[in-house]
């Protein structure tokens, strides 16, 4: 077994797209399995370095990231995330159309040959708690790239030009390092709060974002979402090359969500079709919260599996707490 400096150096230098480092540690750790009598799986790790070192495939290895880009002074928030699209409970339409993106991603350099660009620009549309950016993990978990969560907060400065600056460098790291690129609430460009009180210079701010999108001519994937179903009327559909809109999840959505987050704990006595009713109304990030809330008190209580009661009651305080916060929005 590797040591833990070791995997730390492996992913480090896969992160940083340093193959050669990545090879180097990869030889070290086979080295070291030898030498406490692990020739078996030294020989093959060996193998597998040579392999990899003459494949041409290392020089396509989508994700590298450039050096710098970690830290663009802020603006941007990596993690690798292993969300699939089987975590994701949706409509059927909706999965066809995460599929064909995932799809004309891996045969990218097929379709550009022909000409052809990939879908990559995505308008995610829906209320909170509905899996916006859950979906944006699970691309990024489905293709194998870093997600880059941008921090439109540290974007939107008082200042229109510091903006502008800052969306330019965003955009040039999303040409140097191929990943997802998450723009959450990107509507907020828009508002008075990027530029002093002043509507129309907020405008001009969203419209040179939109700008760079239709003009970025990178292999990354730019997911932008936003909670304000009238942004569907505002002329974007034409930067994007697919909108997806979300809604609350239905009695069987959430049928699945429970299946899904309970299943190892859940007594078999459960009437999860009867639970679903109860939570209808919630969103499927609430589902999910109410679901965990009773894994948390099967837990607590030293019980063996979540009872109807348990469940029963994590639903009602989720539509309580639910209740609050609509009153209060
Ligand atoms: N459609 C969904 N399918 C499965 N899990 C979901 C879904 N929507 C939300 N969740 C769960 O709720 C969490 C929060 O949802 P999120 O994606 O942040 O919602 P949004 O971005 O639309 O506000 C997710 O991390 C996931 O665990
Ligand atoms: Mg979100």
């Amino acid at each position: 077994m590797a040591s833990s400096e070791q995997l730390k150096a492996l992913i480090k230098s896969h992160l940083s797209g340093d193959d050669d480092r990545f090879l180097s540690v990869a030889l070290q750790v086979a080295a070291h399995e030898a030498k406490i009598g692990h020739g078996k799986l030294a020989i093959e790790l060996r193998d597998l370095v040579e392999k990899a070192r003459k494949s041409k495939k290392l020089q396509s290895v989508p994700v590298s990231i450039a050096k710098g880009v970690k830290d663009a002074s802020g603006l941007l928030y990596a993690t690798t995330p292993s969300a699939r699209l089987a975590d994701l409970v949706t409509t059927r339409a909706i999965e066809e159309q995460l599929i064909r993106v995932i799809r004309e991603q891996r045969h990218l350099a097929k379709l550009k040959n022909h000409g052809l660009e990939p879908r990559r620009r995505l308008l995610l549309v829906g209320a909170p708690g509905t899996g916006k950016t859950f979906t944006a993990s699970v691309l990024a978990g489905e293709l194998g790239y870093p997600l880059f969560q941008v921090r439109l907060d540290a974007v939107i400065t008082k200042f229109m030009g510091e903006s502008s600056a800052k969306l330019r460098q965003i955009f040039d790291a999303i040409r140097e390092v191929r990943g997802v690129y998450f723009f959450d609430e990107f509507d907020a460009l828009g508002s008075q709060r990027s530029s002093s009180n002043d509507v129309g210079e907020a405008r001009r701010i969203l419209n040179s974002f939109l700008q760079m999108i239709e003009q970025d001519d990178s292999n990354s994937v730019i997911v932008c979402a936003t909670n304000h179903a009238q942004m569907l009327d505002y002329a974007l559909f034409r930067r994007f090359d697919d909108v997806i809109q979300y809604h609350l999840p239905g009695k069987d959505d959430i049928q699945r969500l429970f299946n899904n987050r309970l299943k190892p704990y859940m007594d078999n006595s459960v009437p999860v079709d009867k639970m679903a009713v109860l939570a209808e109304g919630l969103s499927s990030a609430e589902v999910t919260q109410a679901a965990q809330d009773a894994i948390k008190e099967m837990l607590i209580h030293g019980h063996e599996k979540v009872t109807q009661d348990d469940l029963q009651s994590a639903i009602e305080d989720r539509r309580r707490m639910s209740h609050q916060v609509h009153k209060q929005g």
